[in-house]
């Protein structure tokens, strides 16, 4: 089978298993729920639960325990982009092909659905403990998804991104901020499903070490397809960072340099899943694919 072939499959396999621990829409708090699942059903191309299942089969068999951190994972980042698209925020009116869910349901609800998603996101990945012979292993990828979503990652670098907001920005500052507003998500992915893999100790550092490079190349990479792309094909708008006077890896070095950047530490981070003495085609395919991807 192909890489994209067989990608197409392990996307849609993702898919199936995201929708199963949607919350049903009903009661009198139904609008919250429908602006959640309308959130993550707008589409996304699901890398982060990818990558977390393709950690896990680099180190071992998927137990019952991954499918619900899957899903953890994609609330968490759909919850992130709800609340980065708001008019305080990144005032953005399209994601993932359809109107932003501030647009569709007002701010209130956008907010709520946020908060929402990003809690749902724990008493899901929680449920992983009734169908696990390995608690303290679950329990401990509960702390890295709160640690990596939190003021020391997501949400840490995202504070950073919006104080820095029309200001000019040192080198080191924005790797600070990329490695945690993107990377901190991605660390999590692939830590979660090397662990549940069963990873030791030094593996789970050298995973944890390749995705922060993986953050950094993603989300230069994005500021590249901000530049250069269009809405058509991203399914958000393009020049959202000009607009905002954000620093980024393209307005500071360049989209030529940017690229460069961008291949150099997807290349790293690929390298150092190589240094273990297990192998996954796949998963380095698909992490070289992500420098180049059109959306
Ligand atoms: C967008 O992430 C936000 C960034 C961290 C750059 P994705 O490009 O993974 O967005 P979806 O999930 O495919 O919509
Ligand atoms: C977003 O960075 C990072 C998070 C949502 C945590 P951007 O603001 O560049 O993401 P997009 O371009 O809106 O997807
Ligand atoms: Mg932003
Ligand atoms: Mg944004
Ligand atoms: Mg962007």
């Amino acid at each position: 089978m192909n890489f994209k072939e067989e990608l197409r499959i392990r996307t849609e396999e993702t898919e199936a298993i995201i929708r199963r621990y949607l919350p049903e829409e009903e009661g009198y708090q139904k609008t919250v729920l429908s602006a959640m699942n309308y959130s993550v059903l707008a589409g996304g191309k699901r890398l982060r639960p990818l990558l977390m299942r393709e950690c896990c089969r680099l180190f071992g068999a998927e137990g019952p325990e991954l499918a619900p951190f899957m899903a953890a994972i994609e609330m968490i980042h759909t919850s992130s982009l709800v609340h980065d698209d708001l008019p305080a925020m990144d005032a953005d009116e399209y994601r993932r092909g359809k109107k932003t869910t501030w647009v569709s349901y007002g701010e209130d609800m956008a907010i709520l659905a946020g908060d929402g998603l990003m809690i749902y996101a724990f008493e899901t990945a929680a449920g992983a403990f009734a169908a696990t012979d390995r608690p303290a292993a679950v329990g401990r990828c509960i702390g890295i998804l709160a640690r990596k979503t939190g003021i020391y990652g997501m949400i840490g670098g995202q504070t950073a991104d919006v104080e820095m907001t029309g200001k000019p920005i040192p080198a080191d500052m924005l790797d600070f901020i990329y490695r945690l507003k993107t990377g901190a998500l991605l660390e999590a992915s692939m830590m979660i499903g090397a662990i549940l893999g069963g990873a030791d100790e030094e593996q789970v550092k050298a995973v944890e070490q390749a995705a922060s490079d993986v953050g950094l190349a993603f989300q230069i990479r994005d500021d590249i397809l901000d530049v250069v792309s269009t809405a058509e094909v991203l399914g958000k708008p393009v020049g959202s960072d000009m607009r905002n006077e954000k620093t980024t890896f393209a307005s500071l070095w360049g989209i030529g340099a940017a690229e460069e950047k961008a291949e150099f530490y997807s290349r790293r981070a690929v390298e150092t899943l190589s240094a273990l003495p297990v192998k996954n085609e796949f998963l380095n395919r698909l992490l070289m694919e992500l420098t180049a991807r059109e959306k």
